[in-house]
This record gives structure tokens, sequence and C-alpha cells, in this order.
């Protein structure tokens, strides 16, 4: 057992018999995604990609969190920058190009990119414990990470639609019905789940497995290039708006956001 340095305290990482565990570590905030948290996942599979002794990465929370998303307050203190760089977009670009097999655990909530950087996982493994969410209308934002093109290619637009225009949570089952999960496991199971399932990855020929996951995200690669910049500049538009605002006031003083005072051209 290796432990890799990480760049954040809250990102742990340690390499075991050619598997990369990245484990998100800040229970204090469920696990919010900070922008020193993204820099260092962005960091890890960068290095990973490079290293050949790493064979699969496997992403997990802990135990009753997986992720509340982005850092609420993050969003204001330290928010995306307008041409689209900065730690975020090197996270989302590091997840979409990472060439080895990705892997991820959730038990617990998972919200916000929590949910999404699942689209972008090879395997997933839930626990009944597992609740998603996909609250970025309700937070006046739009969604990130290609999902607004990926959901609705995964499960069609109207179940892709409820999930996003309503932003509910949606249980273990109804995900894995969805197809966004493999399979649903004990939370005392899910680490030997992981363990088993990347053991086994990295017992196959790293080269084609690398050129197989290649086949399979190529034909889209391209456009979800293009709906991910289209995604980001609206997003970082959005946390301008007012209705944002109100959402996030709502958030910290913990009540209901009131949108009907917004006319629908809201900036
Ligand atoms: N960003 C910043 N802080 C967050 C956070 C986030 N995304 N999610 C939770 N926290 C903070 C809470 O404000 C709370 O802080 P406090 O102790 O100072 O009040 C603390 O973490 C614990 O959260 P809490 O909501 O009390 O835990 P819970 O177990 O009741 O609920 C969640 C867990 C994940 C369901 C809930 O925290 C949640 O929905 N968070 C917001 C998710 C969100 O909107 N993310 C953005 C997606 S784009």
């Amino acid at each position: 057992m290796a432990p890799f340095p990480s760049a954040s305290p809250h990102i742990l990482a340690e390499c075991r018999d050619g598997v990369l565990w990245l484990t998100l570590n800040r229970a204090r905030r469920k696990n919010a995604l900070s922008t020193g948290m993204y820099a260092a996942l962005a960091e890890q599979l960068g290095s990973a990609s490079a290293d050949p002794a790493v064979r699969a990465v496997v992403i997990e929370g802990q135990p009753g969190i997986f992720s509340s998303g982005n850092d609420v307050l993050d969003f204001q203190q330290n928010p995306p920058s307008a041409d689209g760089g900065g730690p975020v977009m090197d996270f989302l670009a590091a997840l979409v190009s990472f060439d080895k097999p990705l892997v991820a655990g959730v038990d617990g909530p998972a919200v916000g990119i929590g949910t999404t950087l699942l689209l972008h996982c090879d395997l997933v493994y839930l626990t009944p414990n597992a609740r998603l969410r996909l609250p970025f209308v309700n937070l006046a934002l739009v969604p990130e990470a290609g999902s607004s093109l990926l959901l609705p290619l995964l499960m069609g637009h109207i179940r892709a639609a409820e999930l996003l225009l309503l932003g509910d949570f949606f249980d273990a089952e109804r995900a894995l019905a969805l197809g966004l999960a493999n399979a649903i496991v004990a939370p005392d199971e899910l680490h030997a789940q992981l363990d088993r399932t990347t053991r086994r990855l990295a017992d196959q020929p790293l080269g084609s497995l690398m050129l197989t996951k290649g086949l399979m995200r190529a034909p889209l690669r391209a456009q979800l290039e293009t709906v991910m910049r289209a995604e980001g500049k609206l997003f970082v538009e959005r946390l301008g708006s007012a209705e944002t605002v109100e959402a996030f006031m709502a958030f910290f003083e913990k009540r209901q956001p009131d949108f009907r005072q917004f006319a629908a051209a809201s900036p």
C-alpha cells in the first residue's frame, strides 16, 4: 500500500496492487468539493494516466456520504472563471479524458457533481443508502459535466428531464433502473466489491482495456466537448443572476427560495 502525495488533505490517494484509490475526505462538509479538491483530483487523474504502475482508479467517499457536490460557498468566493479555465474545468477535462478504467462506489448522498461524475466512470456500485440528486435548476444553475447530453442519451429525454427539471433525490434502485449503476451492494460489502472488481481489472491486459474504453468513448468525444463548453459558459453567467443569488441565500438561511419574484428573462 503506497500513499500518493495529494495536493489536498481532503483527497486521500493510495495505490495498492496497481489500483489508485481516491477517497473524498471532507466529511464535516459532507465531502463538498472545494477548488483545492478539484485541483488535487485533476492532478491525481493526470498522474494516474501517465503512471504505468496504475492500472485502474477508484473514487469513493466516506461511509454514509459520497459527496454533497460543489462547495456552495466556493460558488461565491472562488467562482469558476469566465474564460472556462480553473480547477473545476481541469478536473472535468481530466475526468472526461481519463483513459484507464475508472470505478466509483457510492454510499449515502451523491449530489450535483457527485452524481454527474458517475456518468464518466466505467463501473459504478451503489449501496441501498445511496441517494442521488441533480439540483442544478433548484440552485438556478444549469447542468455540468456534459450531463445535459449524457443523461438524455442514457435514459431518454423525459426521464432525464424529470431528474434535471425537478431535481429531486432518487434512490439506488431507481439509479440502477436508469442505467447509472452496475449493481447495489450492502454498505459493509462496498469496499470488498470495489476491491474485487478493480483487482480483476488490474489483471486484465491494460493496452486492450485502454483501447476498448477509448473506442467506447470516442464517438461522443467532440460533441461532449462542445456541450461542456456551452454548459460552462452558461453556468458562469448564471452564477451572477438574481435567481442564483436568491438560491444561495436560501441555502445558507436554510429556507425555501422564492423564484416567483423574478420574471422569466431575469438576468
Ligand atoms: N457546500 C458547502 N457546504 C455544504 C454543502 C455544500 N455543497 N453540503 C453540505 N454542506 C454543509 C452544510 O451547510 C452543513 O454545514 P453546517 O454544519 O455549518 O450547517 C454541513 O455541511 C452538514 O450538512 P447538512 O445539510 O446538515 O447534512 P445532511 O446530512 O442533513 O444532508 C446533504 C446532506 C448532502 C443531503 C445536504 O447537505 C445537501 O443537500 N447539501 C447541498 C447540496 C448542494 O446543493 N450541492 C450543490 C450541487 S451543484
